[in-house]
């Protein structure tokens, strides 16, 4: 897809949003035939010609539209490019509605956000680059080519089952298209980017049981001293990687490190995140995809609603305190918010290397049948759920150490399980 219109017949209705009344530039893009012809252009708005912009690749989606808003409400201008394949146009009207909402009640200007439907690999993203390059000036010291200041990039397929069903495609999408996408930024002069990576990357560390670290996941031979002073050096490389996806993101990850290892210049942070859930306290951002989720919280919203009849919870023999498996849930609106804290360290030149891999997790685990107990208790509802064996590739315990995110990036998860189950409740019941 390519371009895309934002009529869409098959996204769920928008509440009744005055967005309309609201001073906010949303620009449905045409892509010009040639990036040279700027009369066919939307130009940015021309109050905010010399701002600086954030480009949120996949910002629709799921995580991308949480963080869009928290971006907004931060001050930063949002330029937002989705295909819709596993989003609604609707999403953007609910930003904009959420992001008005806020800076009506403190006063905030309102940022710009605007929308480019067009799949991130398309020729029609260097037309969209070519428009936000900026003049030279006078200044020698003012070397920058670009008015887009950074990328947040979460346009990813994400189903590890259908991405061993479908193994090309999630290569294509995920890590072919990332190449030349990383390339085109080059060109343009955009040399901040914040990677959307996930704790699969670990792949059979997870089975030790303990907290991962970054370090246990490195794409050049590092040396740090562990929790007892212990000097230690990890090898570079990982083991047991379960699925394409997994394998996609691990590679996205390698990219970025070598790039950044050849051109210092780079700014990157990979983010892996580890058990997003929960929506926006509003009721209007949620897990809204055209995919059917395979993920707990979702599958138990559909267990919940009657669109499924129990809930199969797998393994209940875990050396846990309840036997099922744990995991680290984090909310949706924290992982947004470690999005802002890793581009402001990005844009400031003040990670630690040229690309730093982050852990974004509450480094608390809770096990699925805790999960149950709090959606039963705030949907007021019980749950059937049917025990079945452990599944194969599946460990007992999952859960990040997030010193690194915490000292470096000065963030950490605020929210608690029941703010998570509370705020999905709250979105699906509406
Ligand atoms: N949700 C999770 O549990 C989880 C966990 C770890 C990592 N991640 C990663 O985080 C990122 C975001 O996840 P999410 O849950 O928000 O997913 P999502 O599917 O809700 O959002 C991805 C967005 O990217 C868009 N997109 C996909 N391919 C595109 C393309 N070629 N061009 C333009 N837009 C495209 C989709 O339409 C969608 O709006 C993904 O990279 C995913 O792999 C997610």
């Amino acid at each position: 897809m390519d371009t895309q219109s934002f009529s869409d017949a098959s996204s769920p209705p928008s509440p009744s949003l005055s967005v309309s009344t609201l001073s906010v530039t949303a620009t449905a893009d045409t892509a010009p035939s040639d990036f040279g012809d700027d009369s066919s252009l939307t130009s940015p708005n021309a109050a905010v010609e010399d701002a600086s912009y954030i480009l949120v690749i996949g910002g629709l989606g799921y995580i991308g539209s949480h963080t869009v808003l928290e971006l907004l409400k931060e001050g930063y201008n949002v330029v937002i490019v989705d295909d819709l394949s596993n989003s609604f146009s609707t999403v953007f009207d609910r930003i904009n509605f959420l992001a008005a909402e806020h800076c009506q009640a403190t006063g905030q200007r309102l940022p710009s956000l605007k929308l480019h439907c067009m799949d991130y690999q398309s020729p029609s993203l260097r037309s969209l680059l070519w428009r936000y390059r900026t003049r030279p000036t006078a200044n020698p010291s003012d070397s920058r080519r670009s008015m887009i200041h950074g990328v947040i990039h979460f346009a990813a397929f994400k189903s590890v089952s259908e991405s061993i069903d479908r193994p090309l495609d999630y290569y294509q999408n995920n890590v072919g298209g990332f190449i030349d996408l990383l390339s085109t930024l080059k060109e343009f002069g955009i040399n901040g980017f914040v990677f959307s990576s996930s704790a699969t990357v670990y792949g059979s560390m997870a089975n030790r049981g303990i907290p991962l670290r970054e370090e246990d996941c490195v794409h050049h031979t590092e040396t740090y001293t562990d929790a007892s002073g212990a000097e230690r050096r990890t090898e570079n490389g990982v083991r047991g990687l379960t699925s394409p996806y997994g394998r996609t993101k691990w590679m996205c990850e390698a990219i970025l490190a070598d790039l950044a290892a050849s051109d210092p210049s780079w700014s990157i942070a990979a983010l892996r995140y580890f058990n997003p859930v929960g929506c926006h306290a509003s009721g209007l951002l949620g897990e809204d995809s055209r995919q059917t989720p395979t993920n707990l919280f979702p599958i138990i919203t559909r267990v919940l609603t009657g669109a499924k009849p129990t809930l199969d919870v797998f393994g209940t023999d875990w050396a846990t305190s309840d036997g099922t498996a744990v995991r680290d849930f984090i909310h949706v609106v924290d992982l947004a918010r470690g999005h802002v804290s890793a581009l402001a360290a990005v844009a400031a030149g003040k990670l630690a290397s040229p690309f730093r891999a982050f852990n974004l997790g509450t480094g608390q685990g809770h096990t699925v049948q805790e999960v149950v107990n709090s959606m039963q208790q705030a949907a007021e509802r019980t749950i059937p759920v049917r025990h079945e064996g452990r599944r194969a590739g599946d460990v007992g315990s999952c859960v990040a150490d997030v010193q690194r995110a915490t000292s470096e990036l000065e963030w950490q998860a605020q929210k608690s399980l029941r703010d998570c189950a509370e705020s999905t409740w709250n979105y699906v019941s509406r």
